[in-house]
């Protein structure tokens, strides 16, 4: 499994953390910066993380900023991206179990290393259970079909 990692100065630190835990746990990771504690925009990152995942570059993307939360919403702005922003295990696992998550956010100016290691791992190990969650994110996808726009306005009527 490829894992592609992305973060701004506020999540560098953890970031760089979480980098080196996936390659001692034998991922291969992919980090598209920042790389210094210079202040940068978060949309940049988490855009092309998200990119990468939805064109099947890497298989997952992790981002890290100081709340997690503009790189969920810049991220989930990519159609097939399904980002979570996590602070526990619990929801990191009912995101991959129900959800079917392929994006995890973090925030670096909140989660200690070792509760961010513990959901990071979760994360990576937990399957999707598909059935009728299959169904449930297929209708996610759908949101960004364009809207059908044949059958006349009700509202007009
Ligand atoms: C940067 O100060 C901060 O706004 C950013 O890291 C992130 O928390 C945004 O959601």
């Amino acid at each position: 499994m490829k894992i592609i990692l992305g973060c701004d100065h506020a999540g560098l630190e953890l970031k760089e953390k979480i980098a080196q835990h996936l390659k001692e746990s034998g991922f291969l990771t992919e980090d598209i910066g920042t790389y210094s504690a210079d202040s940068v925009d978060y949309p940049i990152y988490a855009s092309r993380v998200a990119q990468a995942v939805a064109a099947g570059r890497a298989d997952r993307g992790i981002l890290v900023c100081g709340s997690g939360l503009g790189m969920c919403i810049t991220a989930n702005r990519i159609p097939g991206v399904r980002a979570v922003q996590v602070s526990e295990p619990y929801a990191a696992k009912m995101s991959r179990r129900h959800n079917d998550s392929n994006v995890l956010c973090l925030a670096g100016r909140l989660l200690g290393q070792d509760l961010a290691m513990e959901i990071v791992d979760v994360w990576l190990n937990e399957y999707f259970e598909g059935g009728r969650h299959q169904r449930r994110v297929e209708m996610i996808d759908q949101l960004n079909q364009p809207a059908d726009c044949s059958e006349p306005n009700p509202i007009g009527k």
